[in-house]
């Protein structure tokens, strides 16, 4: 194997997946092209080279340094086919893909329709690719979240207030589950559970009448506009009631120092199986060692036990 090619999605842990990758691939004298704006880069041949140097400094920025896009190109085959091409022509040996379900779909497409081979490395914020425990950039997203929640919590407490938080998720509620737990949120709302407001007004109508004087809900984008949680709220419990909105600052900031060492190892080891001959797999970390699963099932729908985590945060509040 004399070249490889890398191709991304953003979240935090990407340049740093980057990084290892580069840097352990030059120990065994392998190139690397970086794919410029994900799939779309691919079908237009647009490539730059990156070496030890090129990707210094870049462990603790969030994004991708190879800027990325949601290819709608990518799912048409005479696109495919270019793509395929621009890999060819440009003698790239094998491709490491970065990215969540939409990115690994890709290359699931890649390695079995046209036989190239590659390797994936989970990484997206909503931590739902199925078979992985924690995807890169889910812990550094909960924790951007949860430092927006505290700073929160300041204001609500002062001013005795309900917040309602909207977090990203537009299909999955990991980040909002994990954010009401580890901020000691009363109520969360996400897409895998089925939710009763006028249960929720009435819980806080008697908590209020207990002394009760301020709430934070989080609520998965995927589940509800926070907005329109609020002006029910403030309907049906005739409480104070302020929105937050906190979108894409989850997908930045500084990687965590968990999806820095995930980032680290897997990159590592994704240019070690894929210089091995596997393809068509992605690289994990299961019970804290490194793995790997066929792409088939990591872009299989994740089944996760969301009532464990639902029924702690209730018991807690
Ligand atoms: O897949 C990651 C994610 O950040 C989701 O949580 C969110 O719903 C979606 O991407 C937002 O996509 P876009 O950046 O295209 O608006």
């Amino acid at each position: 194997m004399k070249r490889i090619g890398v191709i991304t999605r953003d979240c935090a842990g990407v340049n740093a997946i980057i990084r290892s990758l580069v840097r352990t691939a030059d120990t065994y004298n392998i190139e690397v092209l970086g794919v410029l704006k994900g799939y779309d880069g691919l079908i237009d041949g647009k490539f730059t080279r990156l070496n030890r140097r090129s990707v210094s400094g870049i462990i603790n920025q969030g994004g991708t340094i190879l800027k990325t896009a949601r290819s709608k190109r990518f799912f048409i085959e005479s696109e495919q086919k270019k793509a395929v091409q621009n890999i060819k022509k440009n003698n790239i040996d094998g491709l490491i893909v970065i990215g969540g379900d939409g990115s690994l779909r890709g290359a699931h497409v890649l390695a079995s329709k046209y036989n190239v081979p590659v390797v994936g490395i989970p990484a997206t914020i909503d931590n739902d690719v199925n078979g992985v425990e924690l995807t890169i950039g889910a812990d550094t997203a909960v924790n951007v979240g949860l430092d927006a929640l505290d700073k929160i919590r300041d204001t609500a407490t002062s001013l005795e207030r309900i917040f309602v938080v909207e977090v990203m998720g537009r299909e999955c509620g990991h980040i909002a589950l994990q954010v009401a737990l580890a901020g000691g949120c009363e109520e969360v709302l996400i897409p895998e559970k089925d939710f009763n407001i006028d249960m929720m007004c009435e819980e806080i109508k008697t908590g209020s009448s207990h002394g009760k004087a301020s709430w934070i809900i989080i609520v998965a984008e995927g589940k509800a506009k926070g907005h329109d949680i609020a002006n029910v709220i403030t309907k049906k419990t005739g409480l104070e009631t302020r929105v937050v909105v906190l979108g894409h600052i989850q997908r930045g900031g500084h990687p965590t120092s968990i999806d820095r060492i995930m980032a680290a190892r897997l990159g590592n080891y994704a240019v070690n199986v894929l210089k091995d001959g596997v393809t068509d797999h992605c690289v994990i970390l299961k019970d804290g060692k490194l793995v790997t699963i066929p792409l088939e099932v990591a872009v299989q729908p994740k089944k996760t036990d969301v009532n464990t985590y639902y029924k702690l945060i209730k018991i807690l509040t």
